[in-house]
């Protein structure tokens, strides 16, 4: 695998364990949507890690969104980086959490947990989803509001955005999880667009519990994983 020799820019802290590091220096060709693995040299061993890009393709300044995992061996150091400093990234993006991969439809569900979020906002800063779906909804789930991360950004895109906080009371977001909220219809009362296999297509970034509960719960609604050899209504890509 080829490295290249990234250098940090700047090191955004939203709250105590989330951050944004933006990297300068490492060309990439990609797909928004796709993760690269990004590194760093710990005790004389390179430690590599998987993040989805957050900017879209045409901008030259790498975006990667992440949270501190106490106990993990990177991102704790990865947190810590300061302008100026140097970060690997390797050479070939990957996945296949992208839109080509699915058919069109009238809407665009994207439902995230957490750093999930993060790939949605490199397809969404792309014109691709403006011209393939007349409705787009943008589901980010968190366990506190204070980790509602990128609002600015958001509110300038043409999306509907409907938010959980799981953890705390919070006007304006649903409160529990989001399976449960496909399951009683309160995702769709929120998103004001119904969810059905003739009008939806489905992206899933994050947690794989989540992913696993809200895959079940979209089955139950008829829509089912979408196979190049069997076209169909959801992809998804897990965080671990
Ligand atoms: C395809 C792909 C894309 C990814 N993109 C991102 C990204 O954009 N941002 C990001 O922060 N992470 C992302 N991850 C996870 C990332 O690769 C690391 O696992 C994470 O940064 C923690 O690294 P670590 O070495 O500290 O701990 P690890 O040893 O890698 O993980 C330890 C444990 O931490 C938990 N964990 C790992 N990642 C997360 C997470 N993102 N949120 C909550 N709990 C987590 C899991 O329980 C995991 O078993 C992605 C993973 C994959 C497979
Ligand atoms: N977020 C923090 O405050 C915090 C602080 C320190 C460290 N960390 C580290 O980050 C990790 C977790 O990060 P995170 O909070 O970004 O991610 P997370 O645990 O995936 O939580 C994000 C959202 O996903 C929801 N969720 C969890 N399981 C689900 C399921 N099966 N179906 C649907 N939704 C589900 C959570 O709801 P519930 O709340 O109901 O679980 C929460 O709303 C921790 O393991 C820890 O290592 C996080």
């Amino acid at each position: 695998m080829n490295w290249l020799a990234g250098r940090v820019l700047e090191n955004r802290h939203w709250t105590e364990t989330l951050f944004s590091l933006r990297v300068e220096n490492a060309p990439l060709r990609y797909q928004a949507g796709q993760f690269v693995r990004i590194a760093l040299d710990i005790g004389g061993q390179r430690v590599a890690r998987a993040f989805s890009l957050v900017n879209p393709p045409q901008d030259p300044v790498l975006e990667f969104y992440g949270v501190v995992v106490p106990e993990g061996p990177l991102s704790p150091r990865l947190a810590k980086l300061k302008a100026g400093d140097a970060l690997q990234v390797a050479s070939n993006p990957a996945g296949f959490l992208v839109l080509p991969e699915l058919p069109d439809a009238q809407t665009l569900w994207l439902l995230s947990t957490g750093t999930g979020l993060a790939p949605f906002l490199s397809i969404l800063r792309t014109p691709e989803p403006y011209r393939r779906f007349r409705e787009i909804v943008l589901v980010h789930a968190v366990r506190h509001a204070r980790e509602l991360v990128y609002r600015d950004m958001i509110g300038k895109l043409k999306v509907r955005y409907v938010t959980f906080v799981s953890r705390e009371p919070h006007a304006g977001s649903l409160a529990g999880r989001i399976p449960a909220a496909i399951d009683d219809g309160r995702l769709e009362a929120a998103a004001g667009v119904a969810l059905s296999p003739e009008t939806s297509r489905v992206m899933l970034c994050g947690n794989p519990h989540m992913l696993k509960d809200a895959s079940a719960a979209l089955q139950s609604r008829g829509l089912r994983k979408h196979r190049r050899r069997a076209p169909g209504h959801i992809v998804l890509e897990s965080f671990w």
